[in-house]
């Protein structure tokens, strides 16, 4: 197995890192348009191997030849966030970075599956599909199992129990416009609204839509990038070993949820091949029109651009 990861920035190494450490390939190759940076930051994770026990390989370049036949290629290059920036600001600059990273990735890895990590999330995972000529299985986006960890992790400190006993599911685009689904956030099999008052579901809501920039308020200079990673690599996980995992994840829709045209966040079988069926559950009349206002957010975006 062999795996891409494009950008070296901060989401990008931390992703890298934590591919190698978890063994996920035989070899990790990191991508950076910036001279030093990817052999740099690949040869420190590959030093730090003995001390970690992985025997996985990883080699840092700015050209794509050493990319050639990777089964995997998880796209995070463009430029972060910065305070008062929206998603939306990104969406010129790193289409255009996004583009001409997929279209340089699939020349000399024509079989593999793509997971896009750059925002504006689900318009990028769009333009990766559009200019990779992959068919809509092969390239996903990674947005909802990072909203769901966030809203999960709220969940656990709230109600003072173990994260590991939280699921929650996040629908939607990457955005303001996500809808977090509490109806199917559980602790140990328990809706959340049996656990806590409608006040605490709702404020708890916000802050997961508000994840993102509460995070970049705090830096200041970047957005997040350990949760983003952490998220990046489940994903990563659940193809490469065909776990066939159930998650939320930015899928391009013919019809599904009576949405078509556009990528945005749905529940998937992730697996081997891709995403390997679309699951439809039922939403009440409020939930669907949610959802629908999402994915129109995200398609009047993908009207704006040109690929
Ligand atoms: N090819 C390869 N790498 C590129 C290119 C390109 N054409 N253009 C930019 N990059 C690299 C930058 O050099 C930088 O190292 O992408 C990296 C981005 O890293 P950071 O600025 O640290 O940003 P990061 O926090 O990693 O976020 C990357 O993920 O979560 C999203 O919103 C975030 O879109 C952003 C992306």
């Amino acid at each position: 197995m062999k795996i891409t990861v494009i950008g070296a920035g901060n989401v990008g190494a931390t992703t890298a890192q934590r591919l190698v450490d978890k063994q996920l390939a035989n070899e990790v190759v990191l991508v950076d348009i910036v001279e030093g940076v990817p052999q740099g930051k690949g040869l420190d994770i590959l030093e730090a191997a003995p001390v970690e026990k992985t025997d996985t390989r990883i080699i840092g370049t700015n050209g794509y030849d050493e990319t050639a036949d990777s089964d995997l290629v998880i796209i995070t290059a463009g430029i972060a966030r910065k305070p008062g920036m929206s998603r939306d600001d990104l969406m010129n600059t790193n289409s255009k970075i996004v583009r001409g990273c997929t279209e340089a990735a699939i020349a000399k890895s024509p079989n593999a599956t793509l997971i896009i990590v750059s925002n504006p999330l689900d318009v990028m995972t769009y333009v990766a599909w559009k200019s990779s000529g992959l068919k809509k299985q092969r390239v996903v986006g990674m947005a909802g199992v990072l909203d769901a960890a966030r809203f999960r992790s709220f969940i656990a400190a709230e109600l003072n129990v173990s994260v590991e006993d939280v699921h929650a599911f996040v629908l939607g685009g990457h955005g303001d416009s996500m809808v977090p689904l509490p109806r199917y956030s559980t602790v140990a099999g328990i809706p959340i609204p049996e656990l806590m008052d409608k006040a605490t579901v709702d404020r708890l809501v916000q802050r997961t839509r508000d994840g993102g920039i509460e995070i970049v308020n705090h830096l200041k200079t970047g957005s997040a990038y350990y949760a983003p990673s952490a998220s990046a690599v489940l994903m990563a996980e659940a193809i490469i070993r065909d776990k066939k995992r159930i998650l939320p994840c930015a899928a391009y829709l013919e019809g599904e949820y009576g949405i078509s045209g556009t990528y945005v966040g749905v529940p998937v079988k992730l697996g081997r091949n891709g995403i390997e069926e679309i699951v439809e559950i039922k939403l009440s009349s409020e939930e669907a029109a949610a959802l629908k206002k999402s994915a129109d957010e995200v398609k009047g975006a993908i009207a704006k651009l040109s690929v």
